[in-house]
């Protein structure tokens, strides 16, 4: 597949961007369906954003504090994505609440991941709040975005095991890595048009 032929996408980070640093990988397989043209961070020190200038991918921060309003911030981001020519959108450890707003525009097209086996533990410290319920699978999932956290139809997960000796930081290692798996397949999906946002809360498949 050419570079022409690929789906564009768009990456907005936060911090790290290990996630970020998976998708870039598996975009430059030519058998990849889509090329990442833009990462965004709201951290200006993200170390995320120089690792994908190393690719010579375009990387910007837009820092919340250099707007008055959450509106504006978003009004920002907005028009960076829309510019760079992005069909998809990615979130990667984008640790902003988005507006219904943002989430609207996007919608059926913004990805998220996030550290757990949804519906379980939305939110944050999930890797503490599973060690503390007992359970003994944890994992993570791919879903689309809507205006509820953590909430929007699932794409793809990978389920870990718990170890009776896991802390949150090994147990936080393994999910990590089986992010790093499923992220690019649930992009490739999406870009292959082999899943979509349907309208009942779940993810319709074809393909
Ligand atoms: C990842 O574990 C991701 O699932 C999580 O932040 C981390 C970012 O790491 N996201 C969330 O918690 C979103 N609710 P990375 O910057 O190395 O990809």
């Amino acid at each position: 597949m050419n570079d022409k032929q690929k789906v564009p996408v768009a990456i907005l980070i936060s911090g790290r961007g290990s996630n970020m640093g998976a998708l870039i990988a598996a975009s430059l397989r030519s058998d990849f369906p889509a090329k990442i043209v833009s990462v965004i961070s709201d951290k200006p020190d993200a170390k995320g954003l120089d690792h994908a200038r190393g690719f010579g991918i375009e990387a910007l921060a837009i820092p919340r504090g250099g707007y008055d309003s959450k509106a504006a911030h978003e009004a920002a981001v907005m028009a960076a994505l829309d510019a760079s020519g992005a069909r998809i959108i990615a979130l990667a450890g984008y640790m902003r609440l988005l507006s219904g707003e943002f989430v609207g525009r996007y919608a059926g097209r913004m990805i998220n991941i996030h550290p757990s086996l949804l519906p379980a533990f939305p939110g944050l410290a999930t890797h503490e709040r599973a060690l503390a319920s007992g359970c003994r699978v944890h994992g993570c999932t791919v879903h689309f975005v809507t205006e509820g956290m953590d909430e929007g139809p699932i794409i793809e997960q990978e389920a870990v095991r718990i170890e009776r000796d896991d802390t949150p930081d090994t147990l936080a290692a393994r999910v990590l890595a089986a992010e790093h798996r499923i992220y690019p397949v649930a992009l490739a999906m999406l870009a292959r048009g082999e899943v979509r946002m349907g309208g009942d809360g779940r993810t319709q498949y074809s393909g």
